[in-house]
């Protein structure tokens, strides 16, 4: 028998049991397994078959790795085939996850068991892709073409209970012995004389679907989807489903499977997935590094930031204390806590008893003697540097020795804050994203002493709280705000050359970015860069912030204000372009002496998205980022990049080096070299007709 699936008669039972770690993905290997041990069980005493997993999860989808690589047989729709035929009823005992390729599997059995915790999905779609071994076809005909649309559209899995619902899952089993717990179902199926269920003998009747019904989900699936193809495809398939037999429904779908899995979108996502992964890997920390347990955490700071980190860590169960200078402010942080908790439970997303609990771990205190004891203390005060300093000189005289002191800052000098305490080597920064609750973004940053076991326990408690880790080294913004300083200084730019608000939003948004750069100005308030301008010694060029500095001096502050870069309505929060702006962009543009000119959708994109190429380059340079990978995913998660475009850093070897640097170059020419100077290693890689993914692999 194969050496990651085997196979062995229990009670009259065939029990096929794949053990391919970490996630059983359907390798070649598993799929000949599979399909052999099929073959076997038809021939000898089993009554019916088992098919589960060892480890963690039950099949977890396709092998990844393998896309893009020759077909190697047998395919897994021929596995399928053959699952599908057996004369002896096959049972799928599903554990962990039954995702994509893996829930399809246990689709093209007769019957499906799983354990109360398992979840059940088809995440195709998070990776540009749609479920090419039968799910378009399959999920329809058991669950309806509503919920199968929803479920794979969205690709977000559906826990045990749900599926059960829904009629996916036949049987949720006590969960406690899967192996025995399934063989005693398969044999209550066949004592029981159970019909030997195909899903594919299902019709669905196309008079149930209301006209116009695939219309209407397509337009409302498009806004969501920004500019991303495979829902649409997905949605072709389950038309198919409704209209042609279950075979030549198999076909629309494996054709359109084809076109995805070629598409540089498919690409782009399956790059992001990995990337993900891999960032949270450190170069040169063993695996086995040791980390420090983590059963409490204080947060020093019960703003809108610390709020949020307090929520992440009650969200799995971890106690957390806020600090704050007095009652009162406390009071309004733990009010704020409460009150977003509210909302999600109005929103039916978190039950009320929930609620309660995680409100439970969170409390407040007025004093630093009450946090002696925690783990772990993250600061998460004004952005002051100073007062920084003063956080971590006490939290060093009170907080027990061996505590990791994090801190919160999106600029401050992570080596200077971890000077002012005794033990540098506990001090790291842990960059949360605002909302801190909601965005799944941590920078974690590298002070010059933190301590290894430091950095390994911060990555795992990172994604133990839900997040996705990035490693940086310190510099001004680390690797996120460092880079947005050349974006938004661009977008800015483009408007004193020519371009309204609107027309550079509206191209950011069509590149696929979740929200332009000027919006996302007016949303965070045009004050925040007004006050940290100000404050700065020496002043800024003009050309990167005239108008800013007028729209805030004119009460203009952004949304909040109800108008920035452009007029709110006051009820739906909706953006309109406002021609005094656009006045105002013009007499800015004469008072600076710049001819305004029309500006091309071309030049909009080049010169907001090539300087964070640029500065991509230097950061990976001077070592700030370990790898281009780890970058794409600090701005997937962190700024809304769009991820069919897989981070800026793949964007760039997909729009090719030569052509990044010959615009820089030409921009250097025509529109000066103050802000634009190709990045050496740039230069370097577009010379010798490379990509950042061959630096990656040339650089370990
Ligand atoms: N093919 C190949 N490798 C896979 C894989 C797949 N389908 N799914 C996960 N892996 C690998 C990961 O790359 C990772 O490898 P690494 O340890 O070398 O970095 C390892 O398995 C563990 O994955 P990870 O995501 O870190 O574990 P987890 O327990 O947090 O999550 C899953 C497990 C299965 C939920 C998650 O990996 C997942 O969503 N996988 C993708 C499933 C999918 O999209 N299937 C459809 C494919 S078409």
């Amino acid at each position: 028998m194969s050496s990651v699936v085997s196979y062995e008669v229990i009670n009259n039972v065939g029990v096929i049991k794949v053990n391919s770690p970490p996630v059983n993905a359907l390798s070649q290997a598993v799929r000949e397994g599979i399909l052999n041990a099929v073959q076997a069980a038809q021939k000898d005493e089993s009554e019916a078959i088992v098919l589960m997993c060892e480890g963690r999860t039950f099949i977890a989808g396709a092998d990844i790795t393998e896309f893009g690589k020759p077909p190697m047989e047998p395919s897994l729709p021929a596995m399928l085939a053959v699952l599908e035929s057996s004369s002896k009823l096959v049972i799928a005992a599903i554990h962990g996850t039954a995702l994509g390729g893996g829930f399809e599997t246990a689709l093209a059995c007769n019957y499906r068991c799983a354990v109360p915790s398992a979840k059940v999905g088809l995440p195709e779609v998070k990776l540009g892709l749609l479920p090419g071994a039968g799910g378009t076809q399959r999920v329809p005909r058991i669950a309806g073409v509503k919920a199968a649309l929803e479920m794979i559209t969205s690709g977000n899995p559906v826990p045990a209970a749900q599926a059960n619902d829904m009629g996916l899952i036949d049987e949720v089993l006590a969960g406690q012995d899967l192996q025995a717990e399934a063989i005693a179902y398969a044999r209550e199926l066949v004592e029981s004389g159970a019909l030997h269920n195909r899903v594919r003998d299902i019709t669905i009747d196309p008079a149930s679907i209301e006209p116009g019904f695939f219309d209407n989900y397509r337009k409302q699936v498009a806004k969501r989807a920004r500019g991303q193809i495979a829902q649409d495809r997905i949605i072709s398939c389950v038309e198919a489903a409704v209209n042609l037999p279950m075979d030549e429904g198999l076909e629309v779908e494996r054709k359109l499977f084809s076109e995805l899995i070629t598409s540089p979108q498919s690409k782009a996502m399956r790059h992001a997935f990995f990337a993900e992964r891999e960032a949270a890997k450190i170069k040169g920390l063993p695996k086995d590094t040791p980390v420090r347990d983590i059963k409490k955490v204080a947060i020093i700071g019960s703003g809108t930031m610390g709020g949020g980190i307090a929520m992440c860590f009650a969200n799995v169960g971890i106690p957390v204390q806020l600090v704050e200078l007095n009652q009162e402010a406390l009071d309004r942080g733990l009010g704020v806590i409460q009150k977003n908790y509210s909302i999600t439970v109005k929103k039916g997303k978190l039950s009320e008893a929930d609620m309660a609990k995680r409100l439970a771990l969170i409390t407040g205190t007025t004093s630093y003697d009450d946090i002696k004891d925690v783990d772990l203390v993250i600061e998460a005060v004004f952005e002051n540097p100073d007062i920084k300093k003063e956080v971590f000189t006490k939290l060093d005289a009170t907080v027990k020795q061996g505590a990791i002191l994090a801190t919160n800052t999106s600029y401050q000098d992570v080596n200077m804050i971890a000077e002012a305490t005794k033990r540098p080597q506990d001090v790291v920064g842990m960059h949360f994203f605002s909302p801190a609750n909601v965005m799944k973004l941590l920078e974690v940053v590298r002070g010059d002493k933190t301590a290894d076991d430091v950095l390994s326990t911060v990555m795992q408690l990172g994604k133990k709280i839900g997040k996705v880790c990035a490693l940086s080294r310190v510099c001004y913004g680390f690797i996120g705000n460092r880079m947005l300083t050349g974006y938004g200084r661009q977008a800015h730019m483009l408007l004193l050359d020519g371009a309204t608000p609107t027309q550079v939003d509206s191209v950011a948004e069509k590149f696929g970015m979740a929200m332009g750069p000027l919006a996302v100005g007016d949303l965070a308030g045009l004050d925040i860069g007004y006050k940290a301008r100000q404050a700065l010694a020496e002043k800024p060029d003009p050309r990167t912030c005239i108008i800013a500095d007028a729209l805030v001096e004119s009460g203009r502050l952004g949304q909040k204000s109800g108008a920035g870069y452009y007029k709110y309505d006051p009820a739906t929060r909706a953006r309109q372009a406002d021609p005094e702006v656009e006045q105002l962009i013009k007499d800015k543009a004469k008072e600076l002496g710049i001819t305004q000119r029309d500006i091309s959708e071309e030049e909009i994109v080049d010169r907001l998205f090539f300087p964070l190429i640029n500065e991509g380059a230097l950061i990976l340079e001077e070592g700030i980022a370990q790898r281009p990978g780890d970058i794409d995913i600090v701005y997937l998660y962190g700024y809304g990049f769009p991820v069919a475009k897989g981070g800026p850093m793949f964007y760039a070897d997909q729009v090719g080096l030569q052509k990044v640097y010959d615009r820089i170059c030409e921009f250097r020419d025509t529109l000066g070299a103050d802000f634009w100077q190709p990045a050496p290693l740039l230069e370097k890689l577009a010379k010798e007709g490379k990509t950042f993914a061959d630096w990656a692999k040339e650089n370990g």
